[in-house]
This record gives structure tokens, C-alpha cells and sequence, in this order.
């Protein structure tokens, strides 16, 4: 039987991200006795209107950092029992276009966490990572945690690369650590850069959806709360050193995902536009979630109706993405897109 830990104090770095943000709220309700400090660099990605309503309640605070900033993690991690690692780079088409920026956070940052977790007496330090460290799993069959890792994008060898480092901080210094490997996760508070939002937002803008190459790549995917709920059981009962995945058995092609959404919203099929195709593509991935389901995760698998709520989700709260999108995601469309065939602007 495993034993279950509890915390008082746990520090979610890249809170104010899409997963972080769907966790931390996750992590209150669950867990009200517990404390939570966020710490996030706030990028493009990270957004405080995600949390804003925790503004005032005394178990919550915020920290403007950077994971790689060794004097500010030092001072937010003083009096933390857990931490849980959601701060990264995360959209894998721009660590195509800036390889660096995603080491620096995800192979350098995790190293300074885990580095300030050792020096502070952390009791359990969790790594969020994600499928794609197994590289793809072009067809049939499903990726277990015991494969070798063969990432094939920036993204997710730097993913890896931090992995990599949590397992060193185990073994040479016996930190209690743990890694969690997500599949694709949607829902809402999600940046419009990525599939599902970026189809939902674009469609009900009246804007081409545009598919990359063949559309026909595939997709695990995994509600948020189902994620949150998978990260909340393995920072708890997982066993120290061990990796567990997080899919959530929704397979599904790119291209019918598309098609649903602009039903959903009635839309034509008309607006789909199949552009150049990402250097790269991962066909597919797949994950046995055997491990997780016998700690005791039971995801939710309706899809169909986790992307029904969703999209009415994007529909209901214009204002969240509108101001996303007439921001810096503008620069990124048009860097993105544009060389991909789609006109912009
Ligand atoms: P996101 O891009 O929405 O959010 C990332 C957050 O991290 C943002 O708030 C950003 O401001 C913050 N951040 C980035 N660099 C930072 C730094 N150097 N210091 C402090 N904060 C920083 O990402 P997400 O989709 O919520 O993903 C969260 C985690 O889950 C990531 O580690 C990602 O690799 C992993 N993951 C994501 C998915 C997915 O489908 N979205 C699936 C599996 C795993
Ligand atoms: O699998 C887990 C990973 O899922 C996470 O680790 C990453 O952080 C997350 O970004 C996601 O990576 P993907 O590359 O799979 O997700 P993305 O939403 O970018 O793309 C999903 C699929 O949709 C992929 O096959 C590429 C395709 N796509 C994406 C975009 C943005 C398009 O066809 N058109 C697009 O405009």
C-alpha cells in the first residue's frame, strides 16, 4: 500500500499557466488546509486573470519569478514542504524558432529548482512532463513509463532533458521526487497558440482553421481537470523516482477534431485550410495509463462532450481571449502563419 503524503506549503511554479493555473484552483478545493505560493515569470503565456479570483483569499500568493533565477527561487521556496513543476517553455512550434529560450527554462530552470529543493528539505519535488518525451508512436501500440525517452523536437528534448536532471537529484541526493508524462490537454484558460483553442477562437472569428499538412496526425486527449487530478495523486501517493503517465484514451485525428468544433458552432467546413506542414510532426502518441489508474486515477473519457463544454467555454468568455489574442499573439500568428501560406492580417 502506498502511504499518502500531505503538505502545508506547496509551491506551483507556472501557476499562472494553462495547466498551472486549472491546478492550483484544483489544489485549493482539494486540499483547503494547504497554502499555495505561484511563482511565474509571467510570459506571453502566463496570465493573472486566470487566478484572479484567489486575489484575497489568505492561503493563496504570488511571486513575479524566473525558475532560473537562483536568489529568487531561494527566497519564495523558504518554508515550502512540496513543489510541483508546471514552469516551462510549452508550444512546441516555437522551440522551432527558439531552441534556446525552452533550455534555458525547461533543462536549466528544473535545475535550479531542484537544487533550491535539495537546500531547503523540500519533502517531494514533482516534475510535470509530457508524452512527447517518448518521441511518437506512429501506429498502434502505446508508450509505457519503462521506454527510452527518443524525443524528436526542441520542446520535448529539452522536456527530457529535465527529466534527466530530476532522476540525477534523486539518485545522488536522495531528493523525493516524482515525474508525471500528460498527453495533449485541453480546456479552459488555454493560450489560443494551441489545436483546440486556436480552432475554437479562429472559428468563431470567422477566421481559416489552418491544419497542418495532411491533418491526419493523431492526439490523446486530456481534459485539464482529469491532468490536475492525475498530478494531485502522484505528488501524493506516487512512488519516489518513479514516472507515471497521464493519458487521457481519447485518440482522435487532428482533422475530425477541426470538423467537430465548427459543427459545434455551426460553422462551415469551408473555413479549414490544410497549410505547410510542422519540420518534425509527430504522427502520433499513445500512453498506457495502467501505472496511475492502480495508484488510483480515474480520468473522465467523454470526450465528446469534455470539447462540447469546452468550446461553449471559449464562446462564454470572450473577453479572456480576445485581449490574447489582440496582444503579442498577433507578432506570433504572423511569424507562425504567414510562412505557412495562410494570410494574415
Ligand atoms: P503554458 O505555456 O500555458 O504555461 C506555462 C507557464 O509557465 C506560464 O504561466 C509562463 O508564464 C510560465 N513560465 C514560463 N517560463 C517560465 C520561467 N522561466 N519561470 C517561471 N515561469 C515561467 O503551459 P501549459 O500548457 O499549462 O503546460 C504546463 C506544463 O505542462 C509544462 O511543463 C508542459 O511541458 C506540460 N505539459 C503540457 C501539456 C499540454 O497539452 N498543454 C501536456 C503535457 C505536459
Ligand atoms: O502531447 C503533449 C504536448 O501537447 C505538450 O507537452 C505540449 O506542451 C503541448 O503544446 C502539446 O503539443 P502538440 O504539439 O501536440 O500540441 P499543439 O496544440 O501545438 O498541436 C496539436 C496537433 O495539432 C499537432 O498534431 C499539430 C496540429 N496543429 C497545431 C496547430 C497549433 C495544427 O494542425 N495546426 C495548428 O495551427
Amino acid at each position: 500500500m502506498t502511504a499518502t503524503r500531505t503538505f502545508t506549503r506547496v509551491m506551483v511554479t507556472g501557476g499562472a499557466g494553462f495547466i498551472g493555473s486549472n491546478y492550483v484552483h484544483y489544489l485549493l478545493e482539494r486540499h483547503p488546509a494547504y497554502q499555495v505560493v505561484v511563482v511565474d515569470k509571467l510570459t506571453y503565456a502566463g496570465n493573472l486573470a486566470s487566478l484572479a479570483d484567489l486575489d484575497g483569499d489568505p492561503r493563496y500568493s504570488f511571486v513575479r519569478a524566473d525558475i532560473a533565477d537562483e536568489a529568487a527561487i531561494d527566497a519564495a521556496m523558504q518554508g515550502c514542504d512540496a513543489v510541483v513543476n508546471f514552469a516551462a517553455d510549452s508550444h512546441v512550434d516555437r522551440s522551432l524558432h527558439d531552441p534556446g529560450g525552452f533550455i534555458r527554462t525547461d533543462v536549466h530552470g528544473v535545475f535550479v529548482l531542484l537544487e533550491a529543493a535539495r537546500r531547503h528539505g523540500v519533502r517531494r519535488f514533482l516534475q510535470i512532463s509530457t508524452d512527447e518525451v517518448y518521441g511518437h508512436f506512429p501506429q498502434g501500440g502505446e508508450s509505457v513509463e519503462t521506454d527510452r525517452l527518443r524525443p524528436r523536437n526542441p520542446y520535448s528534448a529539452a522536456k527530457a532533458g529535465g527529466e534527466m536532471m530530476v532522476n540525477a537529484y534523486v539518485e545522488t541526493h536522495g531528493l523525493d521526487a516524482v515525474i508525471t508524462r500528460g498527453s495533449n490537454t485541453f480546456g479552459p484558460y488555454q493560450y489560443p497558440e494551441k489545436f483546440i483553442p486556436l480552432m475554437i477562437t479562429n472559428a468563431l472569428e470567422d477566421q481559416p482553421l489552418p491544419i497542418y499538412g495532411d491533418g491526419l496526425q493523431r492526439r490523446d486527449w486530456l481534459y485539464v481537470r482529469d491532468h490536475c487530478a492525475g498530478v494531485d495523486l502522484v505528488l501524493h501517493r506516487g512512488a519516489t523516482g518513479e514516472a507515471y503517465n497521464l493519458g487521457g484514451g481519447n485518440e482522435a485525428v487532428n482533422l475530425d477534431v477541426a470538423k467537430r468544433i465548427l459543427d459545434r458552432l455551426g460553422k462551415p467546413h469551408s473555413l479549414l485550410r490544410h497549410v505547410g506542414d510542422r519540420p518534425g510532426h509527430d504522427r502520433r502518441y499513445a500512453l498506457s495509463t495502467a501505472k496511475a489508474e492502480a495508484l488510483g486515477w480515474e480520468p473522465r473519457h467523454d470526450f465528446s462532450i469534455l470539447l462540447a463544454e469546452t468550446i461553449d467555454w471559449y464562446a462564454a468568455n470572450q473577453p479572456w481571449w480576445r485581449a490574447i489574442k489582440s496582444g503579442e499573439f498577433a507578432d506570433w500568428y504572423a511569424k507562425n502563419y504567414a510562412a505557412r501560406g495562410v494570410h494574415v492580417g
